[in-house]
């Protein structure tokens, strides 16, 4: 049921503050044993499709910052180009909401036959990705109706980001004071994620009239801000049918940015503070392009007076912002699509669950 809502996709952003809590509140010894087992590890691999893909590659980028641990993402369709690296000692982590997709499902299979030790993220108690996983890990972010993923999206983050401490606790990095120091601010996540559903509202809904009349929209992020970004295109693209991108920002002058021309949307999603004095060289390409320039950006940016639209969430912490920030994202694609006159809970040519390869 929409509750009031006109979409469950709307309901389901705005579920985001409570379900984040739930997540939060169901952090387990089965999170402690995943990260016990990753940090004395050999490889770890972790694969996914879609949006839980984006929420993997932050599992990796945040673990090689926090733990200092390698982690291999790769999309699991590829995984045919990754079993052969894989070894008994490996482990590898499974992520899907769903838990049935049958990409993840058979990347799962190849590894767990060579030996590896399976770990998995679903949000659906005895899904298969769960039951063939030797230790599965959940989101408890309650069904999710809308094609598009949001709130298992934020609470894949939340949920990798605890798992991200542990490891980093389990591999001597950080002591317990500071792993309880990092849940302390976890748990600030779901007010904060309120406060920033109210911020958003009404300039998601008056940015979406530009971005909805558009062909083409860049969403370019540095670091953490990658998967936000990539996330953020694959929103609009996905129910706005506006064709986005997403794309490490230093690179978008080596080929994207030759399509720039005066009124094109650059989405720039900013999370580290120490990358944002290359952040600002990026926008500046695209603004002497003419670009419209379009920035997601935590408290205390010194990135805000430099792009025509802003959105700034309420945190500075970089363990937060990934969760805030793509929360204006979502609402962007959310509006723009109601623009368009789409119906976003069913966007056409895609499936809740996908089961075929
Ligand atoms: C995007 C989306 C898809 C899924 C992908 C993986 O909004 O919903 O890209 O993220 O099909 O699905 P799960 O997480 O169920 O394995």
């Amino acid at each position: 049921r929409k509750e009031g809502y006109p979409h469950f996709m709307l309901k389901e952003i705005h579920e985001q503050p409570r379900v984040i809590g739930d997540t939060i509140f169901g952090f387990s010894k089965d999170y402690e044993a995943a990260a016990s087992t990753l940090a004395s590890s050999g490889n770890i691999f972790i694969t996914a499709a879609g949006t839980s893909f984006h929420a993997s590659l932050y599992f990796s980028l945040l673990t090689a910052r926090l733990a200092g641990k390698k982690v291999i993402p790769f999309i699991s369709s590829e995984y045919e180009s990754y079993a052969n690296l894989a070894n008994k000692e490996d482990v590898l982590v499974a992520v899907s909401q769903s838990g049935e997709t049958i990409d993840t499902l058979m990347a799962l299979r190849s590894f767990k036959e060579r030996g590896c030790k399976i770990i998995s993220l679903t949000n659906v108690i005895g899904s298969v990705i769960s039951r063939e996983s030797h230790l599965p890990v959940y989101m408890k972010a309650g069904p999710e109706i809308g094609v598009a993923a949001t709130k298992t999206f934020t609470t894949q983050l939340t949920a990798l980001t605890w798992l991200s401490s542990l490891v980093s606790f389990y591999t001597g990095k950080i002591g317990r004071d500071e792993l309880s120091e990092i849940k302390g601010r976890i748990m600030k996540l779901p007010d904060l994620a309120t406060r920033t559903i109210s911020r958003s509202e009404g300039w998601a809904r008056r940015l979406s009239q530009v971005i909805s009349s558009r062909h083409s929209v860049y969403y370019l992020g540095r670091g953490l801000g990658l998967p936000i970004a990539l996330e953020g295109a694959l929103k609009l693209k996905e129910i706005a049918y506006v064709h986005a991108e997403g794309y490490p920002a230093g690179e978008s002058k080596h080929g994207p940015i030759a399509l720039v021309e005066p009124g094109f949307p650059v989405v720039f999603v900013s999370i580290e503070k120490n990358l944002e004095r290359k952040l600002v060289g990026n926008i500046e390409e695209m603004k002497a392009r003419g670009a419209f320039t379009i920035g997601i950006f935590g408290e205390q940016s010194e990135l805000v007076s430099r792009v025509d639209e802003r959105i700034i969430v309420p945190s500075s912490d970089e363990l937060l912002l990934p969760v805030l920030e793509t929360i204006p994202l979502q609402l962007l694609a959310y509006y723009a699509a109601v623009a368009k006159g789409y119906d976003p809970d069913k966007p056409r040519n895609l499936a809740k669950t996908v089961t075929v390869e």
